[in-house]
């Protein structure tokens, strides 16, 4: 079996982020969210995968390399034009030939082994088995409606009324006949070729279907939010170490991964935590739930449940909170003479300054 991971979309809801980065290549657990789907793949056994990437495919290429350091065979196809998901398993079509497949969208994070519902389709000579949750707003899901025994009779891409609260999970797996489903269907209300359209033609052409339905964490990453709330799920199983260096006048609690060449000096870490390779943390109170990626600067400051990515300096600001912050930013407080804050960001950023 091959794995299709589709990390060619724009992620307008990530912005700014996505606006000077692939959103498949945010940070959690300062790893990019890609690096986890691929480590989700390699641990059900697929090896040969294929990366749909869009117009920011030459970062993705370098971020992630050809694999071989993971025992990952990675084929990366590129797609002009972002005409949606069924669209990415047409352009696939030679890399894929007629095995089955996962398809898994790059953004989506689950935290049970895949390894499960891979064999179980595997098994059942089934043409395809989509995964569904329980969310409370299916609204920017596709929705599943199923019947009394569990089949699904419909899919729906985004209803307005969803008629279940049952959302589609983006990890399908399909076998040969979803290449004749995607060149079959039209394009949907928003110009795209939906996959959810593509699942619905194999139904209606009495295809066999199956759903599995996911009991355990899913969260597709698209927001700044969920970005965050995954970064907490990760860093709830990090595996504790100081390999960096921590003073006698610091203090740990709880699970703290002190990265290679991090100094922390006269702070308090709570974990889970994370301090980066190469970052220093001064007089500082850290954690919980707190990524500080590699050679940032944290002096006089408190932060807690946020990222911050590579070379980012926070100097003498406290109580920082759900914060993601990007790479190289600097924040500190203003020049006492000013009396003003000063903000220098880009588009489509966010700031909530507390006024006391
Ligand atoms: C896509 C699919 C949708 C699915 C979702 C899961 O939506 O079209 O059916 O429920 O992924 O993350 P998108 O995120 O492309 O809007």
């Amino acid at each position: 079996m091959k794995a299709l991971i589709l990390a060619g979309g724009s992620g307008t809801r990530l912005r700014p982020f996505s606006h000077t980065m692939a959103k498949q290549l945010v940070p959690v657990a300062n790893r990019p969210v890609l690096r986890h789907v691929l480590d989700a793949v390699r641990q059900a056994g697929i090896t040969k995968v294929g990366i749909i990437v869009g117009t920011r495919g030459d970062e993705i290429r370098n971020a992630i390399g050809d694999g071989s350091a993971q025992g990952l065979d990675i084929t990366f196809i590129p797609q002009a034009v972002p005409l949606g998901l069924a669209h990415c398993v047409m352009i696939a079509k030679d890399f894929l030939g007629d095995e089955s497949f996962l398809m898994y969208l790059g953004d989506n994070i689950i935290r049970e082994p895949l390894s499960g519902f891979v064999d179980a389709f595997r098994d059942s000579g089934a043409d395809a088995q989509i995964l569904l949750s329980q969310v409370p707003d299916p609204r920017q899901y596709g929705v599943a409606e199923v019947d009394a025994h569990g089949r699904i009779t419909a899919l729906v891409e985004k209803p307005s009324e969803p008629r279940s609260d049952l959302a589609v999970v983006g990890l399908y797996l399909f076998g040969p006949a979803i290449h004749t489903a995607v060149r079959s269907i039209a394009p949907s209300a928003r110009g795209e070729l939906e996959i959810t359209d593509a699942v619905q033609w194999l139904l209606d052409s009495g295809h066999t279907v199956l759903s599995h339905r996911l009991r355990g964490y899913w969260k597709d990453t698209g927001r700044v939010e969920d970005v965050l709330e995954c970064n907490r799920v990760f860093l709830e199983d990090l595996e504790p170490a100081v390999l960096g260096k921590v003073d006698d006048q610091s203090e740990t609690v709880g699970r703290v991964l002190v990265e290679e060449g991090a100094v922390v000096h006269a702070s308090r870490l709570v974990g889970p935590l994370i301090v980066g390779a190469g970052s220093t943390v001064t007089r500082s109170l850290v954690g919980p739930y707190t990524s500080i990626g590699s050679d940032c600067r944290v002096e006089d400051a408190s932060i807690g449940y946020s990222i911050l990515m590579e070379r980012v300096t926070v100097d003498g600001v406290r109580n920082l909170h759900g914060s993601l912050i990007g790479r190289d930013s600097v924040i500190t407080p203003p020049s006492p003479a000013c009396g003003t804050n000063q903000v220098v960001i880009g588009d489509h950023s966010r700031l909530q300054i507390c006024q006391h």
